[in-house]
């Protein structure tokens, strides 16, 4: 039997606890030993240790490090200080396990992946939606050369209103924070076509605006606690209506001031609510992406023109258009046939894709990897250099190569 691997965590916040602390305690524990948390608010930090069997509570995460020796530190933080958790695990010996996105700009992943080849550890980023069965169905369509050399992509994803707005109303909104949606969320997508195209990113130009959140509402409060517009504002939250929310959040807010329900339309959001992106590959193909925040269903949908072929795929996530039973993607070919393969939808976080990268990460080892889909640093360096890259593009309106990261 192997020894379990030590795994230290730090960022105690919702996807800390569901996606790594739980899991490793609940599930894993023949492989994997949670030894210790580390949050600058204790409060969270002390619910995520409540929930996990009274695992360790750190006050300071280089006496967690020094104190619990772990094998691998998970960074689930806010996005801003991924970096920063990353250098001093790999300086201290360890490997990481990073939530996406792998930094917010590019001196951070440069800085990233320098410290890894120093080090000799391995930083893994956690892209789940790798593991989403469509995802994968698309990726093994195109490795089997089902579409030949993909030319063209158009991936276009909307968030829908609870979902979308969520990202106004606390970290993310500031660029500082989460790099924006480019970045933040984006990375999930330009890491999926990254992996489908298999290919390097080479130019992008981008266009975002700010259309639905922001300051574009006189009607407008500083959080939705207290707020007179609170009745009628169909934004408006309430944290103690959910008791993970009151526990993690309102319970603990006194702490550094970390409101979960800021009001989405307030003067210092920064981060854009509608966005496009174009992008050309090394390869010479093509990728147009575009993102909203505000839609009334959340969704995606994909296509893929090759050499020999093309792949249509897509779902709904949210709302009456998601209550289907099934998942489908299409593949047509140059004589005009097409081929429907039809998926049975997976339960559980990100359609099953969580628990299914969560066995990867802390299950039985696996040695082989087909489809390449455990996602190392350079992996998460190019999809945020392609967000970064929007970032500067959109504010500078002129096309930006991508910088190179290895
Ligand atoms: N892969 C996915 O599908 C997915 C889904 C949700 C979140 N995430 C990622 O997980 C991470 C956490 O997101 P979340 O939704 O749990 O956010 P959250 O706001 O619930 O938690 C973030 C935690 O970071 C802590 N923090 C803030 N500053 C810190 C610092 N300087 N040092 C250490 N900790 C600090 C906060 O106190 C908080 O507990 C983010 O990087 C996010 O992108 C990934």
């Amino acid at each position: 039997m192997e020894t379990p691997q030590k795994y230290a965590l730090v960022g105690a916040g919702v996807r800390g606890l569901e996606m790594f602390a739980r899991p490793l305690v609940e599930r894993f524990s023949d492989h994997a030993q949670l030894v210790g948390v580390y949050d600058p608010n204790p409060v969270r930090a002390r619910y995520v240790s409540d929930r996990c069997g009274g695992v360790a509570v750190f006050g300071d995460f280089d006496t967690m490090l020094v104190a619990t020796h772990p094998d691998v530190v998970i960074v689930a933080t806010i996005d801003r200080w991924h970096h920063d958790y990353i250098l001093r695990s790999l300086a201290a010996g360890c490997d990481v396990l990073c939530e996406k996105p792998l930094a917010i700009d590019t001196e951070q992943v440069r800085a990233i992946l320098a410290a890894e080849a120093h080090s000799g550890r391995k930083v893994t980023v956690t892209f789940n939606l790798r593991f989403a069965p469509l995802m994968v169905r698309v990726k093994e369509l195109v490795q089997q050369g089902a579409i030949g050399r993909v030319l063209a992509v158009d991936l276009a994803w909307w968030l829908d209103r609870q979902h979308g707005a969520d990202y106004f109303r606390r970290w993310h909104r500031r660029l500082e924070n989460s790099g924006g949606l480019l970045v933040h969320k984006a990375t999930h997508h330009f890491d999926l076509v990254n992996w489908w195209v298999d290919d390097e990113p080479a130019v992008v130009f981008a266009n975002g605006q700010r259309l639905v959140y922001g300051p574009t509402r006189a009607e407008r409060g500083v959080r939705c606690t207290g707020c007179p517009h609170h009745t009628h504002c169909e934004f408006a939250i309430d944290l103690n209506a959910d008791s993970l929310l009151r526990s993690l959040y309102a319970e603990a807010e006194a702490v550094d001031g970390y409101w979960r329900d800021g009001c989405v339309f307030a003067e210092e959001i920064d981060i854009w609510d509608t966005m496009s992106v174009s992008v050309r590959y090394r390869g010479g193909a093509l990728l147009t992406y575009a993102l909203n925040a505000y839609s009334p269903y959340e969704g995606w949908r994909a296509t893929l023109t090759g050499t020999a072929g093309r792949i249509e795929v897509g779902e709904a996530l949210s709302g009456l258009p998601a209550q289907t039973p099934q998942q489908t993607l299409t593949v047509c070919d140059l004589r005009g046939e097409q081929v429907v393969h039809t998926l049975p939808k997976v339960e559980g976080g990100h359609g099953g894709s969580d628990a299914r990268l969560q066995a990867e990460l802390f299950g039985e080892r696996r040695s082989d990897d087909p489809l390449h889909q455990m996602a190392d640093a350079h992996a998460g360096a190019r999809s945020v250099q392609i967000g970064a890259a929007a970032n500067r593009s959109i504010r500078s309106g002129q096309p930006v190569e991508v910088e190179l990261d290895e």
